[in-house]
């Protein structure tokens, strides 16, 4: 049986989603062209050739000011600003009236407003899991900062998934009269794990605030905000639909977004400002929290690539996901050398059932030993196949994954040479050879059975 067969045979379901086949021959053709296999959709999404036309039919048709005015060219970029604001609510199904869309540059940008402007205070806490993005990490800075405690709950071998148990003893212990925040991503971007969303209520009704980061689960799986009611949502949406770069969002409840406190304005984000009266005023969100001239030509474009994942559908793209993910999972875990050798090793779960399509390995020569990432990359590079090695700013999940201790870690980070500043090739040197990471597999909207062949045929390249 030739491999497609045998995989449709097991994945019946890709077949209904061929529409995504036309659309990959009509709008993503220079894949194919140009002989690219796109692996790394937690990276960045791609996206379609009539997503680029329609934009620019939109901005040769107006004329566009500055929306900070009030004269006819700025009316026109604030109403099609506000019209992808109102969209985005739309798509995520956030009732305007419970929710806002703040626009921001990207994910980090949106948790970084979060993270400045969230009341934490002496004893408060900042709560989150091991497995989260650099840039939810790096909220505790501030929460420390501000005298809050800062408290992980790891994640555990072999599926790096969250024990429940554990985390929702961290929940009771809330401190009282005080703001507590739990941030978790919806899906990991290391391991592609998809945490329970039920925790958002169980938190919020033991009085927590939660964010959840969506930027690696709103690509390929519906995120619904009626029916799951977290504070705070960031969002990149170059991830979702790969055009325009440079805009991202913060979904925010509109109750949680009142306990935000800045402590700076900018141009746009007050009412009134005075020098001589040294006062100024702050608008009310969104305005509040986007600072300066919003990138008005280009979040038009988020309208049009909702409207394309919205015409696809979400069921479409998660149901194609899960074939490709389910077929390289079985396959990639079949591969031994000849003297009976795992070839790979994949860090977290190995089926389908709540996971995305982020797939962490390592490759293991006959001997058990890591195969060196530079030969990984040079292989994959000739093979014009697009992958992502290292820890993908995720050092939490990365660190279970791959073994590396707190203790190796202190003993690296304390020595004398290293105690201000390290170099990635120092951090080699100290956890080697653990601390290149892992190489991250990553299918998405267009992915289809070619794309994981090849990267199959690259992965049997390194059999003994
Ligand atoms: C889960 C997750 N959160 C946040 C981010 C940060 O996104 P950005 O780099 O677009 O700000 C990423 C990016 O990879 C991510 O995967």
């Amino acid at each position: 049986m030739q491999p497609f067969d045998k995989f449709i045979a097991q994945f019946p379901a890709y077949q209904n989603t061929s529409l995504i086949d036309d659309l990959r021959r009509s709008d993503y053709g220079i894949l194919d062209d140009q002989s690219h296999v796109y692996l790394d959709y937690t990276g960045g999404g791609l996206f379609a050739a009539y997503q680029l036309r329609e934009h620019q039919a939109l901005l040769a048709a107006h004329v566009f000011g500055n929306p900070h005015s009030y004269n006819p060219t700025s009316l026109q970029s604030t109403e099609l600003i506000e019209q992808a604001r109102r969209f985005v609510l739309e798509f995520f199904n956030a009732p305007a009236d419970e929710y806002v869309c703040i626009f921001t540059q990207n994910a980090s940008a949106a948790l970084k407003i979060v993270g400045e402007s969230y009341p934490f205070g002496e004893g408060c806490r900042y709560l989150l899991t091991f497995d989260n993005h650099n840039s939810v990490n790096g909220i505790r800075e501030y929460a420390r900062a501000k005298g809050a405690s800062v408290t992980y709950v790891p994640v555990i071998l072999p599926d790096l998934r969250i024990d429940q148990a554990q985390l929702l003893n961290a929940l009771q212990e809330k401190s009282a009269g005080c703001f507590n925040l739990l941030a978790y991503p919806a899906q990991s971007n290391f391991s592609g794990v998809q945490h329970p969303l039920e925790w958002i209520a169980q938190a919020q009704a033991l009085g927590w605030d939660v964010l959840l980061d969506a930027a690696a689960f709103a690509p390929t799986n519906k995120l619904d905000l009626s029916v799951w009611k977290p504070d705070y949502v960031p969002l990149s949406f170059y991830k979702m639909f790969g055009y325009p770069t440079g805009v991202g969002a913060l979904l925010a409840r509109k109750d949680s977004v009142r306990k935000l406190s800045r402590h700076w304005f900018a141009g746009g984000t007050t009412t009134v400002a005075s020098v001589r009266g040294n006062k100024y005023y702050p608008a009310e969100a969104p305005a509040r929290f986007e600072d300066g001239t919003l990138d008005y030509l280009n979040i038009p474009a988020v309208e049009i690539g909702l409207r394309h994942l919205q015409k696809i559908g979400y069921e479409t793209i998660h149901e194609r996901v899960r074939c490709l993910t389910g077929w390289l999972l079985q396959e990639l875990t079949a591969l031994r050398h000849a003297n009976g050798k795992d070839l790979v090793q994949i860090y977290g779960p190995l089926t389908t059932q709540a996971r995305g399509g982020t797939l962490a390995l390592n490759f293991l020569d006959s001997n058990g030993k890591l195969i060196e990432k530079k030969r990984l990359e040079t292989a994959a590079n000739q093979r014009r196949i697009s992958i992502r090695m290292g820890f993908f700013c995720n050092p939490g999940a990365g660190e279970v994954a791959l073994d590396i201790s707190g203790d190796e870690l202190s003993s690296c980070f304390s020595r004398p040479s290293y105690e201000q500043r390290i170099s990635d090739l120092d951090f080699q040197r100290c956890i080697d050879p653990k601390a290149t990471g892992a190489v991250r597999v990553s299918v998405g909207l267009v992915s289809n059975f070619n794309d994981v062949q090849t990267f199959l045929e690259f992965a049997r390249s390194f059999l003994e």
